[in-house]
């Protein structure tokens, strides 16, 4: 559905709802009878719209005051950002600037998704105030979006960070997916000492709304709070599911190489967002036994 409104509610005006986090926003806008209206670069079942672009913007149906911009439109993934990154710049840097002015145009609270990548240095419990420090051209990206968002004169605005999400309803590229591809090859390696925090893709929507129907502005993270392994997870994939064909090796994590650098821990510290709006996180291994119930693998 690309939009819903049956009221004189507020819209929720969803840009990336194709992707990952704007699909499952958007299914718990439709599933909570909130109105909301979505946009893609595609158009594919949303209003087409190219966020780099001030005057494609300007063609998107006007918000009303008091209504949300949601921004959770990117190149969202580091090898992409990194293969192209003039044009992820243009949508990563200069679309937010470009949807930002246009929320503060129209009287609208911003909403923008950064990134645990603005973090690179080896700290576990990352907090709104740790200082940034981004080692890759993606980390880099969502940082220049937040300054700009951080210096802007408009307040009515919240950026959230979140680590790796899990997809609910299949769409967008999910960390369990990835994994279980990996898991499949005969020399997966899986670093024990890899530990991030992760996320349903559900829970983040239904988290941004909270935030959004809050007082809150400023930063927050959004992520399940207890930190898990890339080798745990492995672990319980290969566990549960039904393929005996998965296998990898435990290893550190500077056996592995990557093409731009990575950080070791990505463990955002999301303390502030259930004190300040009541977020709600299940446990990362439900999270991931959930997935892979979806995925009809166990
Ligand atoms: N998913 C995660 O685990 C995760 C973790 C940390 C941060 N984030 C951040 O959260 C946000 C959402 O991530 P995601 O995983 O949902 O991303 P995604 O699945 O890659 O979806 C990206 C969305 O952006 C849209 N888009 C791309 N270029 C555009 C343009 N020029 N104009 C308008 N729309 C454009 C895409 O539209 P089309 O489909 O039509 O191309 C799609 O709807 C991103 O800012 C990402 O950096 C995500």
């Amino acid at each position: 559905m690309i939009s819903r409104n049956t009221s004189q509610q507020p819209t929720y005006h969803i840009y990336g709802s194709t992707g990952l986090l704007g699909s499952a926003l958007s299914e718990i806008c439709s599933g909570t009878k909130r109105n909301y209206k979505g946009y893609s670069f595609s158009g594919k079942d949303s209003y087409q719209v190219d966020i780099s672009n001030r005057k494609s913007i300007a063609q998107c149906p006007p918000p009303r005051e008091g209504d949300y911009i949601i921004n959770l439109a990117a190149i969202a993934q580091p090898m992409k950002v990194l293969a192209n990154i003039d044009h992820a710049r243009a949508i990563n840097v200069n679309g937010n600037h470009n949807l930002a002015k246009y929320a503060e145009k129209y009287g609208c609270k911003y909403f923008f998704m950064s990134s645990v990548e603005v973090f690179g240095r080896e700290i576990e419990g990352l907090k709104e105030t740790t200082e940034t420090s981004p080692i890759n051209e993606y980390g880099r990206q969502k940082e220049e979006a937040e300054i700009h968002l951080l210096e802007s004169n408009d307040k009515n605005i919240i950026i959230g960070r979140t680590s790796w999400n899990i997809s609910m309803n299949g769409i967008g590229r999910c960390l369990i997916d990835v994994m279980i591809d990996s898991l499949e090859k005969p020399d997966s390696k899986m670093a024990e000492d890899n530990l991030f925090t992760i996320a349903s893709s559900y829970e983040t929507a239904g988290n941004i709304i909270k935030a959004l129907e809050s007082n809150f502005t400023g930063i927050v993270h959004i992520a399940s709070p207890t930190p898990i392994s890339r080798y745990k997870i492995a672990k319980i994939i290969m566990k549960l599911s039904r393929s005996k064909m998965l296998s990898c090796k435990k290893c550190k994590f500077n056996d592995l190489s990557f093409k731009e650098p990575r950080s070791r821990l990505n463990v955002l510290d999301s303390s502030l967002s259930i004190l300040t709006f009541n977020a709600s996180y299940s446990d990362p291994t439900k999270i991931i036994i959930d997935r892979l119930i979806n995925l009809n693998i166990v």
